[in-house]
């Protein structure tokens, strides 16, 4: 049999193989610290779960609308106009299974055989493979993105752009300056934009964080704003996201889901209402601050370490480090595989993210792991460099 082409040109997911071999490891009876989760790990806030257990019991168990319940679309709408000061009615929100499903039918409805889309470096995972699941063409720039990167990128004939602050894996957030430079450029242009914003709520500066909407607020013609629970509720496990375009986008992306999927799970909608209605708010504070703290101490950590080199993120739960001397610093897979088999822990090769000689390192973990896996580090670096 001949496959799909687009289908065998797809690389497996280097976080969820490192996540597998790690739990593989610590079946084997191995004591495994992991740095790698790209998870909360708290579980769901009582109220949001209590509030599934009712959908439960209520027997809200059927299909849905395959877009979404119109509760939670209205609600959606509702919270993303008066964040981002546009105008969104429930007609242009789809509510899919995680961000990652909205991202995946986004691109799908904007991306034709042979299209250029832009990804700056480093990127998320799966944005790459999923342009070429769209019979696209990722390109990346040559430097850091900013205004003439963009303007370069589509004169030569990129279509479109996927954004992500804060970043997975850097936990960058963007200065407004920052930002403003590359709204302007996209503005100048025809390219659409993807922005994923599924780590917005975990920001760590008292500005939060701009959006490329507060500058260009017609850009919303040809923007699609991803998001979803999973990341600020502790919810990646339920599989809700969400998105708001224009009707057109958000008609063909759900067309898609609604021919492959259908619904999300009708439960969770319900769940996703209450935590959006801010059922849940202390507790989606708690974390958010427990959060900060886990910053602040891997940080202080690392600064301890010989070998890395690392800016503080202000924003997600990741630190991306970039190697000195490592004699793997030219290959983060085979880095991470050592230091999984050595040292017993797991965190993620920049090479995934599109930036080799990085490690990506996750600080959802509790603080005594957190400790105890940068120490590890420390000395499996310290080792290599003195062989
Ligand atoms: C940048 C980014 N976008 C999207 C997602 C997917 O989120 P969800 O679990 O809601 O599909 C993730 C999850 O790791 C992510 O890091």
């Amino acid at each position: 049999m001949e496959y799909s082409r687009s289908a065998v040109s797809l690389t497996p997911s280097a976080t969820l193989q490192l996540c597998a071999k790690a739990r593989e490891l610590s079946c084997e009876g191995r004591d495994i610290i992991s740095l790698s989760a790209g998870q909360p790990d708290f579980p769901t806030p009582a109220p949001i779960a209590e509030a599934g257990v009712d959908a439960i019991r209520k027997g809200k168990t059927g299909y849905t609308a395959s877009t979404g319940i119109p509760e939670l679309k209205e609600a959606v709408a509702a919270q993303y106009s008066e964040r981002r000061n546009v105008h969104w009615l429930p007609s242009n929100v789809l509510v899919g299974c995680g961000a990652k499903h909205n991202l995946a039918n986004l691109t799908r409805a904007a991306v034709n055989p042979g299209d250029k889309v832009l990804l700056p470096r480093p990127f998320w995972v799966s944005y790459p493979e999923m342009v070429k699941a769209s019979g696209g063409i990722p390109v990346f720039p040559e430097k850091r993105i900013n205004g003439s990167e963009i303007r370069k990128a589509a004169g030569e004939g990129a279509v479109g752009v996927f954004l992500n602050y804060p970043s997975n894996p850097t936990g960058f957030v963007p200065s407004e300056s920052f930002l403003k430079e590359i709204a302007d450029a996209i503005a100048e242009t025809d390219m659409w934009v993807i922005s994923d914003d599924i780590y917005e709520d975990l920001a760590y500066l008292d500005s939060g964080v701009p959006h490329i909407l507060d500058f260009h607020p017609s850009l919303k013609e040809r923007t699609a704003v991803v998001s979803g629970v999973s990341k600020t509720y502790a919810m990646t496990g339920w599989r809700i996201g969400y998105s708001l375009a224009c009707i057109e986008w958000t008609r063909l992306a759900g067309i898609l889901q609604a021919h492959s999927t259908s619904n999300p799970c009708s439960i969770s909608q319900w769940a996703a209402l209450t935590a959006i209605q801010g059922k849940a708010k202390t507790e989606k504070e708690e974390m958010h601050e427990s959060f900060h703290i886990r910053r602040d101490l891997i940080c202080e950590l690392l600064a301890g370490v010989d070998g890395l080199e690392f800016k503080k993120p202000d924003g997600a739960f990741y630190v991306f480090p970039r190697l000195l001397n490592d004699p793997q610093k030219a290959d983060t897979n085979r880095f991470c595989s050592e230091l999984l088999s050595d040292e017993g822990v797991a965190v993620i090769p920049g090479s995934a993210f599109g930036a080799e000689g990085y490690i990506r390192i996750s600080f959802a973990a509790s603080a005594d792991d957190i400790r105890e896996g940068i120490h590890r580090l420390g000395k499996f670096l310290r080792r290599r460099l003195n062989t």
